[in-house]
């Protein structure tokens, strides 16, 4: 089992739309029973809560449902229970590589980091933006589960095409 966390500030727009996205890649490709998915937010402001209805109707749109997700608050067990922690911007990031224990690091990675080709590092917050940002956070979204999902392949499942 390969086990995956997105995570951002709220877990109510980016991280619960990138774990949507991921979880219906691997379910098409038939990969649901090796890899497992979940997301968490380094705040505790909306623990409990779906995800924003804007980024639930951005993902509609594009035949992804978000409705049955529940807001979390990111853990020091993360790191362990999670092969991949994958931060959307520096801010969580920082706040994961200080929640992370010892040895665990290597866990920590930018998502986009994924998508080298989109020549970005972060996912930008669509909170409080215009109401475009979710869009352009999916596609982004989009092309990194791509490059995650080829580089689990590879590092996991004993898949040298990809
Ligand atoms: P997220 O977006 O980190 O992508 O879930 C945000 C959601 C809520 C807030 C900030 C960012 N907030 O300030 O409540």
């Amino acid at each position: 089992m390969v086990n995956v966390l997105f995570v951002c500030l709220g877990n109510i727009c980016r991280s619960p739309t990138a774990e949507g996205v991921f979880r219906d890649l691997i379910r098409r490709e038939g990969l649901d029973t090796v890899i497992k998915t979940d997301s968490a937010g380094t705040s505790d402001w909306h623990i409990g809560e779906p995800p924003d209805h804007r980024s639930q109707e951005a993902a509609k749109r594009r035949g992804v449902d978000l409705s049955d997700l529940r807001c979390r608050q990111t853990r020091a067990e993360d790191f362990e229970e999670f092969d991949y922690v994958l931060a959307m911007d520096r801010r969580n990031h920082a706040a994961l590589s200080v929640l992370a224990p010892k040895g665990r690091i290597d866990r920590l990675h930018m998502f986009l980091s994924f998508a080298p080709q989109l020549g970005l590092t972060e996912v930008p917050d669509p909170y409080y933006g215009a109401g475009d940002g979710f869009d352009q956070v999916l596609d982004m979204i989009e092309t990194a589960s791509a490059g995650l999902l080829d580089h689990i392949r590879r590092a996991h499942l004993g898949d040298g095409s990809g």
